[in-house]
Formats: structure tokens, C-alpha cells, sequence
């Protein structure tokens, strides 16, 4: 029978170009264990956020700045509810029941100054515990938009 140019061998310089792109799409596709981590995960998990957490209450209480402002605020109470709010704010896996920034904040008379101070001591701990500037970057970005909740004055 004669050669009609239609056999079901593909054509070699054809399964070259698929070959091509299978090689090509298996490099630009994600293995499936290489998935972006979470800022929640960067912030070494519920550990590392318990210990951040741990440190600038601590700090909050002591710093002259804003002491008088955590006055009478149970210490443990607020370190879980901080460490619940930072871990959804970081997409870690939890589900923060208390109350929203704007309320639980409503009537303190917070003003700028006392947000930047807790802004300050918040990185200081981070830089204390190891975490890279990348990733303290990354969570102030997302603490920052929440200053227009919180300052009141
Ligand atoms: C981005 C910055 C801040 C975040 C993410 C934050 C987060 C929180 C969270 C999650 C609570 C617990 C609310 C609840 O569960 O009901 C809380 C309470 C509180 N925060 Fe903040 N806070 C921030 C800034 C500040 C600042 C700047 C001050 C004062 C200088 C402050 C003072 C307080 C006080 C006094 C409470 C206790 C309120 C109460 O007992 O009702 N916070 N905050």
C-alpha cells in the first residue's frame, strides 16, 4: 500500500514540539508539596505567634508609652484573644470570636502615637525573635489598615 502521509505516527518534528511543551509545563507548574506558604507559617505557626504574642504584651504593659493604657487588662485574656486575631489576620487556621477592632477598641481614646508605639514594639519583637524583615514587613502591612478602626482621637 502506498504511503498516504497519514499513518498514526505523529509527524517526528510534531512530537518534538509536544514533547517541548510537556517538559515546559511540568517546570512551570507548582509541585504539589511546593505551595505558597502562609504569612501565618513565615511567622513560624501557632508557636511563633504565641511567642511574638507572649512578648509584646509583655512589652505593651511595660513600655511607658502605653502602660497606663493596659491598665487592668487581664494579661491572659488579651494574649489569646491577640494571638486568635493575628493568626486569622496571617491566614493561619483559626477563627477569632471576639469582638471587632472597632468596638473592642471604641472609648479607648487611642491616637496616633500610641498606635505607632504599638507598631514599634511589635517589630522590636520580631526582630528579637528572628523574623526576617521580609516577613515583618508583611504583617504590618496588614496591622496598618486597621489603624483607622482603632484611633479614635
Ligand atoms: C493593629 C494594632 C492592634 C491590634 C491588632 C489589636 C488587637 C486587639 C485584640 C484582638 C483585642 C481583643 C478584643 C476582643 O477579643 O474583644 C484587643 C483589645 C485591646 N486593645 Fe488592641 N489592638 C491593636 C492596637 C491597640 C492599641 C494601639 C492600643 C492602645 C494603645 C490597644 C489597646 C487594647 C486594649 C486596652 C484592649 C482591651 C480592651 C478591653 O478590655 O475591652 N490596642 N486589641
Amino acid at each position: 500500500m502506498a504511503d498516504t502521509g497519514h499513518s498514526a505516527r505523529p509527524h517526528p518534528r510534531k512530537a518534538g514540539t509536544f514533547a517541548l511543551a510537556a517538559v515546559l509545563l511540568l517546570c512551570l507548574a507548582p509541585p504539589q508539596s511546593a505551595q505558597a506558604s502562609t504569612l501565618f507559617d513565615d511567622l513560624g505557626g501557632r508557636s511563633g505567634v504565641d511567642r511574638i504574642v507572649d512578648g509584646v504584651v509583655t512589652l505593651y504593659m511595660t513600655d511607658p508609652r502605653l502602660r497606663a493604657d493596659f491598665d487592668n487588662i487581664n494579661r491572659d485574656w488579651l494574649k489569646s484573644r491577640l494571638a486568635t486575631y493575628l493568626c486569622m489576620l496571617t491566614d493561619g487556621p483559626c477563627t477569632y470570636k471576639g469582638r471587632s477592632m472597632a468596638a473592642s477598641h471604641k472609648g479607648l481614646k487611642i491616637d496616633q502615637a500610641s498606635f505607632d508605639a504599638v507598631a514599634e514594639d511589635t517589630e522590636i519583637v520580631m526582630t528579637r525573635d528572628g523574623v526576617s524583615n521580609w516577613t515583618q514587613n508583611r504583617l504590618m502591612a496588614r496591622l496598618a489598615p486597621l489603624a483607622h478602626q482603632i484611633i479614635t482621637r
